[in-house]
């Protein structure tokens, strides 16, 4: 596939996950009861902290008033029935541990409302095809970054590239499948001294990074071991909010980019990495 590859269309309507069961149930009586749960459960704005290093499982007071609300918002709408916990509280958003309905684990990340964060993510969605109109409004940005995580993740997800499938996007919150068991999430690979046979893992990365640009036609953009979860001895590619489509006009140097961090980090754990030059012309078709 070369560049010349049209763009794939996007369908809008399958982004957002059928909600329209839960009105039936948004009676006054629910209402009430559900506010209290929804209190009890994230009760003085406190959640547990959840530590991929298993060491820590402590409570601790994050979230702010706007996030309240919309982890609120997410609980009553029934999407979701408990927070169990944040797994990490970044600089541009937080990741929760929460359980559906069906008692299945999901990842829930959302966004914060910022706006610096604002004024660099225009950079990037700025040169992507799949963004016509940029708005000035800050939360406005920070919701097409969040739909832009979603996309991305969907469209690595269909050609069958491992990263988590995203399931749900309202806003600045994505849901998406949650990696780990139970309640410790996978660890990031820069937390694993010794993978298991980081030869096939190398591989298993490099068949990412070219699939994501041949199949997907993306690149990630921030690919590096703080991006890898370590999971089921398989690396699980996330964060993939900033990836751009192969025709920005910043893509080659991403790749580069991408590239370098990985044979980078091989290197230092002692893999032998083919050549970087090479492998990037076989990425981009170029052999
Ligand atoms: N689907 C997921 N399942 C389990 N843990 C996740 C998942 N997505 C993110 N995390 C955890 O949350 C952390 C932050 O997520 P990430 O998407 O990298 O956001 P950022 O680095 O921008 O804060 C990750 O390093 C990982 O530990
Ligand atoms: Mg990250």
């Amino acid at each position: 596939m070369g560049k010349n590859q049209p763009e794939e269309e996007w369908n809008e309507e399958e982004e957002e996950l059928d909600n329209s069961d839960n009105n039936d149930l948004m009676g006054d009586d629910f209402e009430k009861n559900i506010d209290n749960l929804v209190k009890k459960q994230i009760d003085s704005k406190r959640v547990k902290k959840i530590d991929q290093t298993k060491k820590r499982a402590t409570v601790d007071s994050v979230f702010d008033e706007r996030m309240y609300l919309q982890v609120s918002k997410i609980l009553k709408s029934g999407i979701l029935s408990r927070i169990e916990g944040i797994i990490s509280a970044g600089k541009e958003a937080n990741v929760y541990l929460a359980y559906g309905q069906n008692n299945k684990e999901y990842a829930v990340k959302i966004y914060k409302i910022d706006t610096n964060t604002s004024k660099w993510m225009r950079n990037y969605i700025i040169g992507d095809p799949r963004f016509k109109r940029i708005p000035h409004n800050v939360s406005k940005i920070i919701y097409l970054w969040a739909s832009k995580e979603f996309k991305n993740l969907k469209r690595a997800y269909k050609v069958g590239l491992n990263v988590p499938e995203p399931l749900f996007i309202k806003n600045n919150i994505l849901i998406m499948d949650y990696i780990g068991f139970g309640s410790i999430p996978a660890p990031k690979l820069k937390d694993i001294k010794f993978p298991k046979d980081p030869i096939n893992l190398l591989s298993e990365v490099l068949y990412f990074i070219k699939n994501l640009y041949q199949k997907a036609a993306l690149v990630h953009g921030d690919l590096s071991e703080f991006n890898i979860l370590y999971h089921n001895q398989k690396p699980v590619i996330i964060d993939i909010s900033q990836a751009v489509t192969i025709h920005h006009p910043k893509a080659e140097i991403l790749l580069v980019r991408d590239i370098k961090n990985i044979f980078n980090y091989f290197e230092t754990i002692g893999v032998e990495v083919p050549n970087r030059e090479d492998f990037y012309y076989e990425v981009i078709n170029l052999e």
